[in-house]
């Protein structure tokens, strides 16, 4: 472990002579940790912290959050200037190895993206596995899963050799799995990858070509998807990446791992909220109906929430909401839509929330969610496949968080502890015996 212990903190157990002084470990940067793993040993103690609010689970080099301030740094650099001037396939990169690459560097990693787009042509049976109204994410979960049915070559999980072509199969792999999802579910033919286009346009080209005419991208709308995918690349040990080194730490294989993952990730207070602030929206209607909304919002009994609002660590602005925010009309302006109904909703009811005392007092601000939805929508995403968008750019955080779980020399299997609160020692009684 590089944290270097430079303080520390001493827990007295009130009624005993015992206490224990915990090596305070620091980072880089961000709070200090505590370092509880002599506890329960010499205190005989667990911690408790629902929902990890306060654990680091691991240590890690790829990714920072501030969240009082609003800063997110990949590998060091902030969001804003990679989302301004990188690549999606450099930030991955970035996250896999460590360092932006040198111009040989990337095209070696971009090639080797390129390299492993197709699928299996077995895999194609899967799709149709699926009625044709299966939730996108529902399909990811399958087939992503299914990838380790067909790679038995690369699932040493101790080879680094293996680790990195698996990383190359799965980036490369799950835009046209999803591609393909959507495709199926429209009852249009698989659209196989083309490799002399960039990841992004691919990935705009998988989704909207049809056999019968040829594909015109828009240089801008694929630049934004590139955008969006690089917003979205990695955020830490949020839940779906926890999920993911979980099932990793147990030694399952990635492409197993990044099913988890994937599963984890399309839940609603998670990756799931971009297709519930749409449908929100929806359900609100009109600017006029956006009081009724936020009084149902703090309602405690309603149970209603102001979806891509809130966050568990961002207590400012989530600075991927601001990029989404400006990336929004840019792609407006490019599709020619002057007056869209949904972002002036969007925008006043941003406005009404971030003046209510209720979202002031609880530090609740727009997340990356907020916005997402309607760039995707007006690019002609349907509601269903924006969680799978998301999965498609978080595939390259939980790749590259499984691969550094995998080389870190105290990894071992993850295994929370609890607080038992059922019933004592009883003992089995016959049926005939009980009341
Ligand atoms: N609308 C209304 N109230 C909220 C919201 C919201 N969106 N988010 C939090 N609160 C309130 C909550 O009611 C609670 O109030 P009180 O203390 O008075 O009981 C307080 O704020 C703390 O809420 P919490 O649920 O304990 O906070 P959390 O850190 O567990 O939850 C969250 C974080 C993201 C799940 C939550 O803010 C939320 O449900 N937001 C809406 C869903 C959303 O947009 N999710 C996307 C997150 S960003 C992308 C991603 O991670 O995938």
């Amino acid at each position: 472990m590089s944290g270097q212990a430079n303080s520390s903190v001493t827990i007295n157990l009130d009624g005993t002579n015992k206490s224990l002084t915990l090596p305070l470990l620091a980072g880089s940067i961000g709070p200090a940790v505590a370092d509880i793993r002599k506890l329960y040993g010499n205190l005989g103690i667990f911690t408790y912290d629902p929902g990890y609010g306060e654990t680091a689970s691991c240590e890690s080099k790829i990714t920072y959050i501030d969240g009082d301030q609003g800063v997110l740094l990949y590998r060091g650099y902030p969001i804003e200037e990679l989302a301004e001037h990188a690549t999606f396939i450099e930030v991955a990169y970035l996250l896999l190895n460590g360092n932006l690459p040198n111009r040989a560097e990337l095209a070696e990693f971009d090639q080797g993206v390129r390299r492993h787009t197709m699928l299996h042509e077995q895999l194609r049976r899967f799709f149709e596995g699926f009625r044709r109204d299966a939730h996108p994410m529902a399909v990811l979960c399958g087939v992503v899963g299914a990838l380790s049915a067909f790679y038995h070559d690369s699932l040493d999980i101790t080879n680094p050799e293996h680790r990195r072509i698996s990383a190359f199969r799965l980036i490369a792999k799950v835009p046209t799995i999803t591609a393909w999802a959507y495709k199926y579910a429209i009852g249009q033919p698989f659209v196989y990858p083309n490799n002399d286009l960039s990841y992004a346009e691919n990935f705009l080209y998988m989704m909207n070509a049809v056999p019968a005419e040829p594909f015109k991208g828009s240089p801008v709308l694929s630049r934004a998807m590139d955008r969006i995918l690089t917003l979205h690349a990695d955020h830490e040990q949020n839940a779906s990446t926890s999920t993911v080194r979980l099932a990793g730490s147990t030694g399952a294989n990635p492409f197993a791992c990044i099913a988890a993952g994937i599963a984890s990730l399309w839940g609603p207070a998670h990756g799931g909220a971009n297709e519930a602030v749409l449908k929100m929206l929806g359900e609100i209607g009109t600017v006029k109906a956006i009081p009724d909304f936020i009084a149902r919002v703090k309602d405690r009994n309603s149970n209603v929430r102001l979806m891509g609002f809130g966050h568990r660590v961002y207590k400012n602005y989530d600075p991927r909401a601001k990029i989404m925010q400006r990336t929004c009309h840019e792609v407006l302006d490019e599709l020619g839509i002057e007056d869209d109904p949904l972002l002036d909703l969007a925008t006043e009811l941003e406005r009404i929330a971030l003046q209510d005392d209720y979202f002031v007092s609880h530090k609740l601000y727009p997340n990356v969610d907020f916005y997402s939805g309607i760039i995707l929508k007006a690019m002609g995403f349907p509601t269903s496949m924006f969680t799978a968008l998301f999965a498609v750019a978080r595939t390259v955080g939980w790749v590259s968080q499984w691969k550094e779980m995998i080389e870190d020399p105290l990894q071992r299997i993850g295994r929370p502890r609890q607080l038992y609160t059922g019933p004592l020692l009883r003992h089995y009684q016959p049926l005939e015996q009980r009341v």
